[in-house]
């Protein structure tokens, strides 16, 4: 039997759409992801638990955990019945990545347990086929994270996928889901077709100052670098009240705040504690929509998915 438990995630990090992604784990110790718990079995089963298990189709077919399981069997080509757990605690269309975590800790497990047939390299090029297929078209930004860790740089390079890159240790990032659930392949549809050359240069200039800022260590730099001209104009619209939002945690303090990956969770970040909780209390009280949204502060979580027990 093997667990395993894989992180949530910011995709985008504001300034890097498709392109830069980020695996969280609250301050408090907590774990903020799905758990998968897989067995060899005589038939195909799946058992659906967790917070957010009452999102899941019913139809097991229709569940990602049962897509994952039929690729990764056709592709060592052997046909081999398990019986698999998911623990599903991200809500689906949360913009933390949720589907991620279950595809990445379905496939970590399932790759455990038959004494890794993949290497990393494939485990991640099946992990963003499956995210792909589900969302509308390919991008690593949230399975990257949650496999792998930290802050991730997606190169979809002949060699190599993604890579992590240099982060800031005394960076709080507050995560806030207002409950409601918004699909990331009708966010992704939104946007535009094509961009102009200026928007173009101005996300190539921010996108790789951010790179530059991190690597030379250079914090309220790349936190200024943090802005996003592809996806936040068009999908602010879908998330409630962004933009006041957005306007009273910079004012409180907050170095950077954007929409986290489809949204509509938004993420900011703060670089000392007491800012971060002054944050934390007022997207408790303004942006969550009822009580099954939720507030946390975190810091990346550099592990990424692992064995648990
Ligand atoms: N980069 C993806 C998007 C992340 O913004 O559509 C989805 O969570």
């Amino acid at each position: 039997m093997i667990k395993i438990y894989a992180p949530a995630s910011i995709g985008n990090v504001g300034v890097g759409f498709d392109i830069l992604g980020a695996a969280i784990i609250p301050i408090n110790g907590t774990l903020l992801g799905d758990f998968v718990t897989i067995k060899l079995s005589t038939k195909f089963k799946l058992v659906n638990k967790g917070i957010f298990s009452n999102q899941l189709p019913q139809n097991t077919q229709h569940n990602i955990v049962w897509k994952c399981w039929l690729k990764f069997c056709k592709i060592i080509k052997k046909n081999i019945s398990v019986s698999i757990t998911l623990e599903k605690n991200m809500p689906i269309g949360s913009g933390l990545g949720s589907s991620a975590c279950s595809i990445v800790a379905t496939l970590v497990a399932m790759n455990e347990i038959f004494n890794k047939p993949l290497n990393s390299n494939e485990l991640l090029l099946l992990m963003g086929e499956i995210e792909g297929e589900i969302s509308g078209s390919i991008h690593y930004d949230n399975v990257s994270p949650s496999y792998l860790g930290g802050l991730q740089l997606i190169l979809e390079d002949s060699e190599v996928i993604s890579q992590k890159i240099p982060n800031f240790k005394n960076w709080f990032w507050i995560i806030a889901w207002p409950g409601i659930n918004i699909s990331t392949s009708e966010s992704r549809k939104i946007l535009p077709k094509k961009y102009t050359k200026e928007i173009c240069i101005k996300n190539s200039r921010y996108l790789s100052g951010f790179i530059h800022a991190s690597y030379s260590q250079q914090p309220n730099l790349a936190a200024r670098l943090m802005q996003d001209f592809i996806a936040e104009p068009y999908r602010m619209k879908l998330l409630p009240n962004f933009l006041n939002a957005k306007e009273h945690i910079k004012k409180i303090g907050a170095i950077s705040c954007g929409i986290s990956g489809s949204g509509p969770a938004i993420f900011s970040v703060a670089n000392n504690i007491c800012i971060a909780e002054k944050i934390s209390l007022w997207l408790k009280k303004n942006y969550l929509q009822n009580n099954t949204g939720f507030v946390h502060i975190c810091f990346l979580d550099l592990k990424g998915a692992r064995k648990i027990g």
